[in-house]
């Protein structure tokens, strides 16, 4: 079969714009345009549709319901790491875990990827959480991919991730993977209970009541447009509990959004 997808019309990247904006709230530039067609290509692939304008009728009619989630997972970005942006687990570490000394606990890494940020944060807790094993502590990891998803679940990776801790002592939360070529490393049973992974489009209702005493909003409304972001931070707002922190990405900064946060410093601010 012929594949066409290097046929993207402007009116093509604008449908496939909107509807991506209009479920996840991502906003595909003009100048993504590139970006928007190798990953279209992907799916036209998997389907084996060989020209855009059959996609484009597919998700306008009858099986669109079906197929617009696809293609919002296969136009999000994932790019993510253990520990990224250390200084962030640093502060965790030094500073807003030794102020939640024996209570429960409910974390949210609410654009979870892969895994890699949730997992980090649940070895930040098993290493410097006092008196953890005693008390009721999680970590809710959600994302809108389904595809990352269950990567996260699966919860091994390559063995080079090891390099990504900054501290030595993080390796022992993984175990090597007998017999994997290239080697893979499984995050252990000790971490991996502190974690829940759950499906969830930030744009939609969300089902948790909180209150949660930190949020992990990384690298994520980078892709949203003010509006979005707006509401995202105000609701956010309303789920932490007073006093709890929540962490964006470093080029991520509120300072264009009206909010009634406290900035901490740089990507932390506090309810
Ligand atoms: C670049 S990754 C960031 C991962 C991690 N937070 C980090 O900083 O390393 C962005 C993630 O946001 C997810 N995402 C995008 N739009 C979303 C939405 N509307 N609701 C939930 N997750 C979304 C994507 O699927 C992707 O996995």
């Amino acid at each position: 079969m012929q594949l066409c997808a290097e046929d993207l019309k402007p009116q093509h990247f604008r449908k496939i714009s909107e509807v991506v904006q209009r479920v996840a709230g991502i906003h595909l530039k003009e100048g993504k345009e590139a970006l928007v067609r190798a990953r279209l290509m992907k799916r036209l692939r998997q389907l084996g549709i060989g020209r855009i304008e059959d996609y484009l009728e597919l998700i306008e009619g009858e099986r669109g319901a079906g197929e617009i989630p696809e293609l919002v997972d296969v136009m999000t970005t994932n790019k993510t790491q253990f520990f990224r942006e250390a200084d962030h687990f640093d502060f965790l570490r030094e500073t807003v875990l030794p102020a939640l000394a024996g209570r429960r606990l409910r974390f949210w890494s609410a654009a979870c990827s892969s895994g890699e940020e949730p997992y980090s944060l649940a070895i930040v807790l098993r290493e410097h959480l006092h008196g953890l094993e005693r008390r009721d502590v999680r970590v809710l990891a959600t994302d809108i991919s389904r595809r990352v998803l269950s990567r996260a679940r699966r919860g091994v990776y390559p063995a080079s991730v090891l390099e990504e801790m900054p501290d030595p002592a993080c390796r022992r939360y993984f175990r090597p993977c007998p017999g994997s070529r290239p080697p893979e490393v499984e995050v252990t049973e000790e971490i991996r209970r502190l974690v829940h992974f759950a499906h969830l489009n930030l744009m939609e209702p969300w089902p948790m009541r909180g209150p949660f005493q930190v949020i992990f909003c990384r690298n994520v409304m980078i892709y949203f447009d003010r509006p979005t972001q707006q509401e995202l931070i105000r609701r956010f707002g309303e789920i932490l509990e007073p006093g709890g922190y929540l962490f964006v990405g470093h080029s991520e900064g509120l300072s264009a959004i009206r909010h009634d946060f406290q900035y901490i410093r740089p990507a932390v601010y506090r309810k």
